[in-house]
């Protein structure tokens, strides 16, 4: 493995070992006064964020400097990408400062791929359009895996707004590839064209579909890649598929609550379920730090 752009390429050996891995890493700097690594000291780590970001760019930054890397910060609103440079030409100017790794998160899908043919270094794909977070889906199953004792056997309900979403994507492979069921729920609209070979469940009715669920995954409505009206108003929506404390009484008593930010209180999630011990929103946060020292680490080491 050079690179992670998706999960679908991951082998299920691969996955693993990067879900053990990050449990030496929690286990290796959780508690410690100085919680930091040498093993990549020297090494340069690029954050290369052309669309906004919170946790994901903090948290690639936490864990590159958690193992002692150097992280340059290039955030493309401030750089000469405004001038009309191509990402070819920001590639090269890159690795000709000689980055050991570049994290991208782009707009377009595929752009991550792109880039491992102008670097030399490791491409992390931090998020491509609507296609891949693969980070994102690792936390979300070591979060799993935690929680719930495995991924294996375990039903996951993705809700919401799954078209638009490289985050349900990024899970639909790993987590059926680890094991478990997946189970899509979401507006038809919402829903994408092209789910006839993936490897899941679909359902229309949240109220249904929560009976025998281990860990529910509310997804932001991304209005920002909508260019029409997929749902009526945003009361409706979360009437129909809203996790609010009603619906939380109808999981199974161990079932966890999880969101990978950024929330919209009051549409997907209710601010008290948001609030409430059954969420794993922060733990999530806190998992990605661990998943992505292992990811950096394995590329880089
Ligand atoms: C997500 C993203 O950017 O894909 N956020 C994240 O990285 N945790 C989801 C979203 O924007 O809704």
């Amino acid at each position: 493995m050079k690179h992670l752009l998706t999960t679908k390429e991951l082998t299920r050996d691969e996955a693993e070992l990067i879900l053990d891995v990050t449990e030496q890493m929690a286990e290796a700097v959780t508690g410690r006064e100085v919680p930091k690594l040498p093993a990549l000291r020297g090494r340069t780590v690029v954050n290369l964020f052309f669309e906004d970001s919170t946790r994901t760019r903090t948290s690639f930054e936490t864990a590159a400097k958690r193992l002692s890397a150097d992280v340059v910060n290039f955030a493309a609103k401030t750089s000469s990408v405004n001038k009309g440079e191509s990402l070819r030409d920001t590639a090269l100017t890159l690795q000709a400062m000689g980055a050991d790794a570049v994290v991208i998160r782009h707009p377009a899908a595929g752009a991550p791929q792109r880039l491992t043919e102008w670097i030399d270094g490791a491409v992390l794909n931090a998020g491509d359009g609507t296609h891949a977070h693969p980070t994102q889906a690792l936390l979300d199953a070591y979060t799993m895996k935690q929680r719930l004792g495995a991924v294996e056997g375990r039903t996951v309900a993705i809700v919401g707004d799954i078209l638009h979403s490289r985050v349900a994507r990024s899970n639909v492979w790993l987590l059926s590839k680890l094991g478990a069921n997946v189970r899509l729920v979401g507006p038809p609209t919402l829903l994408p064209k092209d789910i006839g070979d993936w490897p899941v469940e679909v359902e229309y009715d949240l109220d249904a579909s929560l009976k025998d669920v281990d860990a529910i995954m509310m997804l932001r409505v991304q209005r920002e890649r909508m260019h029409a009206a997929f749902f009526p108003t945003a009361n409706e929506y979360a009437r129909l598929y809203g996790l609010d404390e009603r619906r939380l009484a109808l999981l199974p008593d161990h079932a966890i609550v999880m969101h990978p930010g950024p929330m919209n209180r009051g549409m997907e999630i209710a601010a008290t379920v948001a609030d409430s011990p059954r969420a794993t929103i922060t733990e999530q946060v806190t998992n990605g730090v661990w998943v992505r020292m292992a990811v950096l680490y394995l590329l880089l080491t």
